[in-house]
């Protein structure tokens, strides 16, 4: 339980840009009030205020870009849809995306395939397919099985593919173990110590239809500092120089994944983009140096740090139930209309959110608070330990920060909760992003209904 103080106003490290207390005291977004979107769109509802996500992107494409890093991709697995691809690609990066319903998503937006990259531990045969026939930029090999079927696709489609070979490299991020990807024993890359990776590129190089550009290495995520990927750095070019000098071959270039953390609470430090972007840059050059091969071109794929601050979930209070705690102390439940369909991020990873009574401000003293969904499980729980104003009642509106990624990309129909509309604010004009599900949505795919 956190017994330090509550937090006061809109912490712009975790709120986007525009957010703000209006003169009735209620959250705007974008100049929208956050009671005319519920209004407008049904609660919950996920918002994103445009103008800070377009400019996140940019942020970190000029960044990167001066750090010297030649291209940045947009994790669409973060939070995707055809209005938010425009967004990124408008702001000059590519997009980086993980099945073929992603692909499909980017390439409705108009986005033209050799600005993308295609991931993934098990590609079907289909998703290569559509990927090499939209001309996708490159395809990450994730396996030795993976080799063959994209040189036979390739082959067959009579093209030559850019590939990149995922390598882990033993770094253990300090992250939560499911979102942290570069240590040995998980299903992604192919591992540099065991020898498999130099394995993948002596057959990859050996096949007509592939051209092996180079490598990749992904750490994790919500990673707050350099150290990671410095020493990433230092493995990926010792092995970069052992292929040159026992295979002949070259790494054209290096993409070092996603992974920049973002703060959700208060204390929540990560370094700015432009420091890590310099930090990392200036380590994979140094370490290239070291070891004496050619500075590779380098990519990087931010998902996270550039769509989940510009995010806010809204949702309305249903009931308050205060539980007494040991020691007379008193938990209130406060129960949303929402819950881990909508962000399954707190009971999957305990991640921790602020929340604020977003309709109208009150100067009721704060009380503990837990919020919770309307799901029938005791861990569907939204906000773990938050401070909330002990007059909170049922049709209050609560809005949770830093949602704007893995928290639709995420969601689920469970308990047949339709999912939330999302809508983009900006000038005080709304959009529809994605519109509210139905019940009828949902029914529409059983045929006995
Ligand atoms: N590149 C690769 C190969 C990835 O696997 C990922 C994330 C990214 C880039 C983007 O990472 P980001 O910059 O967004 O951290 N669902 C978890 C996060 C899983 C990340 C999966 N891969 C969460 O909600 O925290």
């Amino acid at each position: 339980m956190r017994n330090d103080k509550p937090a006061v106003g809109l912490d712009p490290a975790i709120w986007p840009s525009s957010a703000r207390r209006n003169s009735a005291g209620a959250l705007e977004l974008g100049g929208v009030d956050c009671r005319d979107l519920v209004a407008a769109y049904e609660s919950p509802v996920y918002v994103f205020d445009e103008i800070d996500a377009r400019s996140r992107a940019q942020l970190f494409r000029q960044a990167y870009e001066s750090a010297g890093a030649t291209t940045v991709y947009y994790a669409a697995k973060a939070f995707l849809a055809t209005a938010v691809a425009k967004w990124m690609t408008e702001a000059g990066l590519g997009v980086d995306v993980a099945s073929g319903g992603e692909l499909e998503v980017v390439l409705r937006a108009g986005v033209p395939g050799h600005g993308l990259l295609m991931h993934g531990n098990n590609k079907s045969i289909a998703e290569i397919e559509l990927a090499l026939t939209a001309g996708v930029g490159r395809i990450v090999i994730d396996s030795f099985d993976e080799i063959v079927r994209v040189a036979d696709v390739a082959n067959r489609l009579g093209l030559v593919q850019q590939v990149l070979l995922r390598v882990t490299v033993g770094v253990e991020a300090h992250t939560h173990e499911f979102i942290a990807t570069a240590h040995e024993d998980q299903k992604f890359g192919l591992s540099v110590a065991s020898g498999d990776a130099a394995e993948a590129v002596r057959r990859i190089v050996k096949l007509p239809s592939l051209s092996f550009a180079g490598l990749h290495s992904h750490l994790g995520s919500q990673i707050f500092d350099s150290s990671g990927f410095h020493e990433a750095a230092v493995r990926v070019a010792a092995f970069a120089r052992s292929l040159r000098d026992e295979q002949g071959v070259g790494v054209r270039e290096l993409n070092l994944g996603g992974g920049m953390g973002i703060a959700y609470i208060e204390g929540d430090d990560p370094l700015e983009v432009a420091e890590m972007a310099e930090q990392i840059c200036a380590v994979v050059r140094s370490e290239c140096g070291l070891a004496g091969i050619e500075v590779p071109a380098l990519a990087f794929e931010p998902g996270r740090a550039i769509i989940g601050p510009a995010g806010v979930t809204i949702y309305e209070v249903g009931t308050v139930k205060p539980i007494e705690l040991d020691e007379g102390l008193v938990r209130t439940y406060v129960s949303v209309d929402g819950g881990m369909s909508d962000n399954i991020r707190t009971a999957l990873y305990e991640a921790k959110y602020s929340v604020v009574l977003a309709s109208r401000l009150s100067s009721a003293e704060p009380m503990l608070a837990r919020v919770v969904g309307k799901h029938c499980e005791s861990g569907d729980i939204v906000v773990r330990d938050a401070w909330l104003p002990s007059d909170v009642v049922p049709g209050d509106l609560l809005a949770v920060a830093a949602t704007g990624a893995y928290c639709r990309s995420m969601s689920s129909n469970y308990n047949y909760l339709p999912r939330p509309a999302v809508i983009a604010v900006r000038d005080r004009l709304t959009s529809v992003v994605l519109r509210r599900e139905t019940t009828e949505d949902l029914l529409a795919l059983d045929p006995g209904a």
